[in-house]
């Protein structure tokens, strides 16, 4: 019941967070595809998992404790607490608007009423700190202690909205996660074979293994095999570009950009920071191809 409430009074500010989140996206988008090094830092690629998320709840904790001093008179502890919050917050804005670049849709609206409340409260906290500045051992004023408290109450709720972002619109969630690795061989059947039979060579195709779709390419007298859909949001990989790296023949997302290994599915380039499930295929007895998913 609150739930719905809260995502209704969220779906009514789309008059505003779709222009203005379009708008900003543009400028993301441009900043951080034309640096992709600083894009695979932030979004957390080295990591394996979104870094975003991970540093959020250094500021809620650290600028909860700024109330908490406030409230038993330890001005000098809220001071830095205030200044310690207020960096820890200009970090996860980095790494939030590199995941921001790659949003679409109902998560780009709700990821811009995030981050403009987020903005918001780290203006009150500024306030809150330079009125604070003059004496920090000195009790601060009224004034900075509401900036402070407001603020923080700012922080929380569009923690929630950042929430939704990820556990409703699935946005930076593994497209594999509940994807089982069974070892069992099932025929590969591919959508494209060329006049004796093989699978062209030089691009991504197609095939079906099961209920699951892969993207296969033919690499002499290998064939390499990731699942279709993109870790990051879904692509088609097999609609992708197929590219040279170091580590082999290397699959390009044509949604987003994310590059894959094709001999293991390891994430070479993001958005994405998950690798690709990766799968073994061999020659079947009578004809053609079987797969199954690596271990
Ligand atoms: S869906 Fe985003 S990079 Fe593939």
């Amino acid at each position: 019941m609150l739930a719905r409430m809260l995502t209704r009074l969220m779906d009514s500010q789309r008059p505003w967070t779709k222009p203005l989140g379009d708008w900003i996206h543009g400028i993301d988008h441009a900043v951080f595809h034309a640096v992709p090094m600083l894009r695979d830092l932030l979004n957390g690629r080295w990591l394996g998992h979104p870094l975003h998320p991970a540093i959020t709840d250094i500021p809620i904790g650290v600028l909860g404790l700024v109330i908490l001093f406030d409230v038993i008179g330890q001005p000098v502890a809220a001071w830095w607490s205030l200044l310690v919050g207020v960096l820890a917050m200009l970090g996860a804005a980095l790494a939030g608007y590199a995941d921001y670049a790659d949003t679409d849709g109902r998560a780009r609206e709700r990821a811009t009423l995030h981050s403009m409340l987020m903005l918001a409260a780290l203006a009150l906290y500024l306030v809150s700190l330079v009125l604070r500045a003059g004496s920090i051992s000195a009790a601060p004023s009224v004034v900075a202690v509401a900036l402070s408290v407001i603020a923080w109450l700012i922080v929380v709720t569009s923690a929630y909205v950042g929430g939704d972002v990820v556990y409703v619109d699935g946005n930076m969630v593994s497209r594999h996660a509940f994807r089982g690795s069974g070892t069992k061989w099932i025929a590969l059947e591919p959508a494209e074979v060329d006049a004796l039979g093989a699978i062209p060579e030089g691009r991504p195709v197609k095939a079906k293994l099961g209920i699951n779709t892969l993207v296969v390419i033919r690499n002499g007298g290998t064939i390499l095999a990731l699942h279709d859909t993109c870790a990051h949001a879904g692509g088609p990989l097999s609609d992708g570009a197929l590219l040279a790296g170091p580590g082999g023949p290397i699959v390009e997302c044509p949604w987003h950009g994310s590059r894959f290994r094709m001999a293991d599915g390891g994430v070479v380039g993001g958005p994405s920071v998950y690798d690709q499930p990766a799968y073994e295929v061999r020659p079947r007895e009578g004809g053609g191809w079987e797969a199954r998913r690596a271990t």
